[in-house]
This record gives structure tokens, sequence and C-alpha cells, in this order.
């Protein structure tokens, strides 16, 4: 049978591709990605391969790779669905193969449905006449209309059955509304009540990464409102608070290359509307590393805009902490006349916080202080590894004068020479430089770019189809609601089978509203499976969505063009035969 898809996203989300292939293969970090020696074929140089982020595993010399279940297959010798349960079992999961479990993956299904449904009557409402209030504030916060509709916001009003009444309406039931924690229930004199849970508020839909409406922030219109400023959706089948970061669904796509993550959605929608598309929120102050794993997905850059207070200064240094250790540079925002970034933009506006954000004067301290603060530099082997450090930190900043400085700092911490640092950092530099050659070399090497796959049998016929392929497949995989765009492109255009099946196969999920990764790609080989790895591992940048239609364009144009050659074929074939015929016949 098939694993239904959610169940492969917990799944493969519990057995972290680099603690599974950590248990087989040492494995070494360098930035974001570890290396090893692999364990498929002999090697003394590590070829081997693991991108967190991705969630895949890949070997330059054998060009294995694919994701966590099918290393299992591979190393454990197991079929796909023993590998699975093996997985499970790791993990302390049940695997779904009774009626139970897949009345589970049903209900979330129709609760994701439930929310998105609430979600477009909050935002009826807030056009509509029993609206106004909502309008008038989210007016007198300086949001426009297009932003409003961009992050799709609502307004709840001021009565306890608005939604409720709607949603039944819509053939919901109370049991279903309780379950979204869209409707709460109270025992009063014998007898139940029901009432929403979000009124006289500004809706935010929360939307995670693959575009479902999960849950929601409501905040309050009134300045003088006694209970909770923001009002969160509790935790439910679909929604968990750890593990949401708002604004990523759009942060995603964003091409300025870092993410700015801010303390609420009002800081994070502020950015969006002064053309910062790349701002996300975690929604108060402590980060969880399951936030962190998600931003990390997307960039290896982070902008903190967190509050200065003692409290949001604590958040931040363990922020940056734990950044750190999952290789993401971290920048620390601070506000000088503002509170936050949606006060600091409207107050100063978009050149100004651009000025901010470019400048990296408070990097260079904190990440050095950061540092300083896990070791204790009174014992002699801990003096010696922070110094190892903190030259390897200090040998990637940019700029010699800052290399200097620093470098002077870090040797004063830990009390030893300027020069003896000096060389430390030299040689850091040195072996840094080496590293980036050699991964250059890697990239120049890497079967996508020698454009045929490894496998004979996957050889493509098109190469021009093909290449434009591989830059829709690597789009999608890296953000699935580049699906909408590609409506018109069906997997049969396709010239080369494996892509097109990966294609076919993804865009399923994209439509059942489960995640979009190889990594869950079931009835593939183990060559089509590190082949497609090769595909998406390759470094492109984003394409933007102009190049992606032309990519679509060109592979339909090859396909058309393959569909009359076929036919001129044809055409020749009975041309040929009927020639036969005749001579035959003469
Ligand atoms: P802030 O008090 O800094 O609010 O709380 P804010 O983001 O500036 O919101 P506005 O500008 O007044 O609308 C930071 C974040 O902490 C969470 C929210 O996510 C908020 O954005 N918070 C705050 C809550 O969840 N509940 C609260 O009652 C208050
Ligand atoms: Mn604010």
């Amino acid at each position: 049978m098939a694993f239904p898809p959610a169940f492969l996203d917990e799944l493969i989300a519990r057995n972290p591709i680099e603690d599974v292939v950590g248990q087989y293969v040492q494995l070494k970090r360098s930035g974001a990605n570890y290396f090893g020696l692999c364990p498929f074929h002999s090697e003394k140089t590590g070829s081997f391969s693991v991108a967190p982020n991705k969630q895949i595993y890949y070997c330059f010399g054998c060009h294995k790779g694919g994701g966590v279940i099918n290393f299992i297959m591979d190393i454990e010798n197991l079929s796909y669905p023993d590998a699975v349960r093996f997985l499970a079992k790791r993990a302390g999961l049940e695997v779904p193969e009774d009626d139970r479990y897949q009345s589970r993956y049903r209900e979330q299904e129709r609760l994701w449905k439930l929310c998105k449904d609430a979600a477009r009557f909050f935002h009826q409402q807030l056009k509509s006449d029993a609206g106004k209030p909502g309008r008038a504030y989210l007016a007198g916060r300086g949001m426009d209309w297009q932003t409003v509709t961009k992050f799709g916001i609502g307004f709840a009003v001021d009565d306890w059955h608005t939604l409720e009444n709607a949603m039944r309406k819509q053939g919901y039931t109370r049991e279903e509304l309780i379950a979204a924690d869209l409707v709460g229930e109270r025992e009063k004199d014998g007898r139940r009540y029901s009432y929403d849970r979000f009124t006289n508020r500004v809706m935010f839909p929360l939307i995670d990464v693959r575009g479902n409406v999960v849950g929601f922030a409501g905040r309050t219109l009134d300045a003088n409102y006694q209970g909770r400023k923001y009002l969160n959706s509790k935790d439910t089948l679909i929604f968990n608070k750890r593990n949401f970061v708002f604004g990523m669904n759009l942060a995603k796509k964003s091409k300025q290359g870092r993410i700015i993550l801010c303390e609420g959605p009002m800081d994070a929608i502020a950015c969006h509307q002064f053309g910062f598309d790349c701002a996300v929120a975690s929604q108060g102050t402590s980060l969880t590393q399951e936030q962190i794993n998600i931003i990390g997905k997307y960039t290896d850059q982070v902008v903190m805009t967190f509050d200065s207070d003692f409290a949001g200064q604590n958040a931040t240094q363990r922020a940056i902490t734990m950044f750190e250790k999952a290789g993401i540079s971290v920048r620390i925002l601070r506000f000088e006349g503002a509170k936050d970034a949606d006060e600091f933009l409207h107050k100063y506006g978009a050149d100004r916080f651009s000025v901010l954000l470019e400048g990296s004067a408070d990097q260079a301290d904190y990440r050095l202080q950061s540092l300083k603060s896990q070791y204790d530099l009174s014992k002699d082997d801990q003096k010696v590894e922070f110094l190892k450090k903190a030259a390897v930190l200090i040998s990637g900043f940019p700029n010699a004068i800052e290399r200097e400085i620093y470098g002077a700092k870090a040797a004063e911490a830990a009390g030893i020479t300027p020069d003896a640092m000096k060389l430390e950092i030299s040689r850091a530099y040195k072996n840094r430089r080496r590293r980036e050659q050699k991964k250059e070399e890697e990239k120049n090497l890497s079967p996508v770019t020698a454009l045929q796959p490894a496998a004979r049998g996957l050889r493509y016929d098109n190469i021009r189809s093909a290449r434009a392929e591989e830059v829709v497949l690597r789009q999608v995989l890296r953000d699935a609601s580049q699906f909408e765009l590609l409506k018109d492109l069906p997997p049969e255009a396709f010239s080369a089978p494996v892509l097109g099946k990966a294609y076919a196969a993804l865009r399923e999920r994209y439509r059942a509203g489960h995640d979009v990764s190889l990594a869950v790609l079931q009835d593939f080989t183990p060559e089509e499976l590190a082949h497609l790895t090769g595909v998406a591992r390759a470094n492109d940048e984003p394409v933007s969505e102009q190049a992606l239609r032309d990519c679509a364009a060109a592979i339909l144009e090859e396909h058309q063009k393959s569909q009359q050659g076929q036919g001129e074929d044809a055409l020749r074939a009975t041309l040929e035969r009927m020639k036969n015929k005749k001579g035959y016949g003469g």
C-alpha cells in the first residue's frame, strides 16, 4: 500500500537525514552541509555529502543519492515499505497501516479546509459593512489594501457566534470547529455553551510553507483591552506553534537572499509592504529549534530585529547561538527612535531601513561575544578551542581591517599576543580559500552541469528540453507554489521520463496539500532518485517567474516538435513501405 503523504512528511521530519546517516558514516560539518566517506563505494577522500536543508544525501564519487528512506533501503538492503517501517520504529512512530490512522489523515485534511474557509469568511467580513472597525484599525496603522489581500487579513466581529454559524452553514460540525480551535466550549449550570474564540479582532491567517491555513493570530482593536493583545490558535492536529514561522510561505520566494526575522506579524507585514519581501515572524520571543530548521531550509543568512529590551536581548543571545550551530550567519538590527520594525518603517521609511539592513556594524562583535560565551576561558583546553573557532570565524570576515581588529579582540579575551592570533587567522583563511576552491571544482564536475545523467538508462534525448525540465523541477522543489504558474505544463510534455515522472508525482503531492520534496517520493529506482537528487542539489539561483514560464514554453515547444517529428517519421515509414510494396509488386 502507499503510505499517507502526511505520515511520510512526519516520518522524514522525525528522522533528520544527518542523524540517520550519522549512525553509519562519520560526518564532519562544513558550512550548512556534512561530508564523510561514502558507505557505498570505497574511497579515501570524502565525496559523500549530506544536505540537512534539503534532507538529501549525495555522493560525488559514485553518484548515489536520495532521501533518508532511500538511504536506509540501500544501506540496510530493505524494500521501500520495510525501510519506512525501520525509520518509523527508529522515531517511535506507528505505521499507519490500519483505518484508524487513515482517518486521522482525513481529519487533518478536513481541518485544513475548514481553516481556509474560515480565513475566507474573516476576509469577507473585513470587506463588508461589519468590517468597518477592522478596516479603520488597519488603515490607522498605515496598512494598504494590497498588503491586506496579500496576507489574507480578515476581521472577527464582536459577537460570540458569527463564525460558528457561518461555518456550520457550510457543513462543518461544532466538533470540527473546536478541533481547529476556532470555537471554544464552556459549561455552566449543567449546560454547555459554545463561543467563537476570536471576537473583535483583526485576523491574521497563519499559513504554513505549503500554503495551508493552519491557524490564526487575532489582534484586539481595543487599545485599552484588559485581556491578551494577541490571541493565537492553540496547538491542534494541524498546527504546532513550535514549528510555525509566520510569513515563510511568502518569504521563501524572495530573491533578497536573506531572511529578516521579526517578533510579530505586524512587523513582518510592514516589512513586506515596504518592499522587504523576505520578512518572517516568530510570534513572540523564544525561538525554537524547529523554527530555526525551517528558516535554514531557505537561507543561510538571517537578520534579526528583536526588541532591545532585556527579555529581547536575552532571547537574541540565545537565538544567535542556535543559528550559528545550524550554520546560519546572523546579524542583529537595532532600531533607534522606534520600538520595532513596524514603527521604524512607518516613521523613517524604507531607505533608512535599508541602510540599517546593509550595515554590518554590530555583526562581528555579536558573533565574537556569542562564541566567547560558549567557552570557559580560564581553562587551557577550552581557551585553545575558543581561539581555533574564533580564528575560523574571523577569517570569514570579508574586510582585512575587520579581521585585524577582531583578531586583536579575541587575542585579548584569551590572553595571547595579537601576533599569535594573526597567524592562526591567516591559517584559517587559507583553509577557507582551499575549501571554497574545492567546492567550486565539485560544482563544475557535478552531473547536472555535465548535462547527462550518470546512469545509462536515464540518458537525455533532448538536451534543450531536459535542461528546462531540470530548472522546472528545481524551482518547484524550492517553492511548490510555483506549480500555479505551471498549470499548462503536463508531465507528458517532459522529454526525460524520469523528470516527467518526478514532476507528476510532486505535482500530485502539491495538489493534495502535502510537502513537496524528493525525500518523500515513492516508486523510484535508486538510480532515478540519485539522478533527481543531483538535479535538485545544483546550486542554481532561483529563477524569475518569467524565466520559469520560458522554461515551460521551451518544454512544450520541444514536445510539439517531437510529436510532429513522430508524425513525419510515421509518414516517411508509410511512404517507405509503399515504395517497398511497389518494389515487390513490380
Ligand atoms: P509586542 O507587544 O512587541 O507586539 O509583542 P507587536 O508585535 O509590536 O504588536 P503591535 O504592533 O502592538 O500590534 C511581540 C509579539 O509577541 C506576541 C505576538 O506575536 C506579538 O506580535 N504576543 C504579544 C502574543 O502572542 N500575545 C500577546 O498578548 C502579546
Ligand atoms: Mn508593534
